[in-house]
């Protein structure tokens, strides 16, 4: 069980989207503190409530992740979900594009999990939340680098799980569907909102769920995966044939 209630929590990329609900979400569980992460802290919203504290994060750069740490020395809970979406087709796009996703959804993630790891070792029970992807199950290959920096991410956050249990970490992966957010903006699919995606990881994280599903998409998707992992496949494989064909 991860409590949000009267915790001190740590979100990324809190100035938009996902990140921007998580703090409203942990607001109304009653989070005793919010520290809400950004690259430009003039956009993050603090919703008119003492308990958000701004922070200055580009996840991707060490000063500023140690600066951050410093800062937020009592986070309980920290919730990494700053990511991109950059990369197409993992087999024909720039590689340079590739790697930046890989920069900031695998490394600069894993850099920030790092980086908390002491403060989290002192304030235990703590947790450590991962926004990873139902992407992360299956490469979309519109999004194919995308993809595969989240099939790393869930990696990673699957092997911190293991090695962090009985130290009084937490580790969850969060892995959504298509969310109405600036990233989902091109993609023609039903997406569930961001307020709705944050208040069902606020739940599921208070359930203790270890992977958290949070979208009806998203669920649907990993439940044909956990069916036969090649059904997944054959869908995302049907879907282009449709999109190609219109
Ligand atoms: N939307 C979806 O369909 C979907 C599905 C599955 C998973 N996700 C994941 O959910 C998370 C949130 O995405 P979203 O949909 O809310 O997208 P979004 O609206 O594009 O927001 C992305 C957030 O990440 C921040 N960010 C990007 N690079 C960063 C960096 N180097 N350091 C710090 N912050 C950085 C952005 O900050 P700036 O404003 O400064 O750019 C922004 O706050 C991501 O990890 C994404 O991969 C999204």
């Amino acid at each position: 069980m991860t409590k949000i209630k009267d915790r001190i929590v740590f979100i990324t990329g809190a100035n938009r989207g996902i990140g921007k609900a998580l703090v409203k979400a942990a607001l109304d569980q009653g989070a005793k503190k919010v520290y809400a992460a950004a690259r430009d802290t003039a956009k993050i919203d603090d919703l008119g409530d003492k308990r958000v504290v701004k922070i200055k994060l580009d996840i991707n750069g060490k000063a500023q992740r140690e600066a951050a740490v410093k800062q937020a020395a009592d986070t309980q809970v920290l919730i990494n979900n700053a990511g991109i979406a950059t990369s197409g087709s993992g087999v024909t796009t720039p590689m340079e594009d590739i790697e930046r996703d890989m920069k900031t959804n695998y490394f600069g993630t894993l850099a920030a999990m790092r980086a908390f790891l002491p403060v989290l070792q002192k304030n235990k029970p703590a947790a450590i939340a991962n926004v990873c992807s139902i992407a992360s199950f299956v490469n979309f290959p519109p999004f194919g680098g995308y993809s595969a920096s989240k099939a790393a991410l869930f990696s990673i956050t699957q092997g911190a799980r293991i090695e962090l249990a009985g130290q009084g970490i937490a580790v969850h992966s969060i892995c959504p569907g298509p969310i109405d957010t600036d990233m989902a903006r091109g993609i023609d699919m039903e997406k569930t909102s961001a307020e709705d995606t944050a208040q069902a990881i606020i739940k599921a994280l208070e359930a203790g769920e270890p992977d958290i599903f949070p979208d009806k998409g998203g669920r649907e998707m990993f439940e044909l995966w956990s069916k036969n992992y090649r059904d997944l496949e054959a869908s995302v494989a049907d879907m282009m044939k449709q999109d190609q064909a219109a």
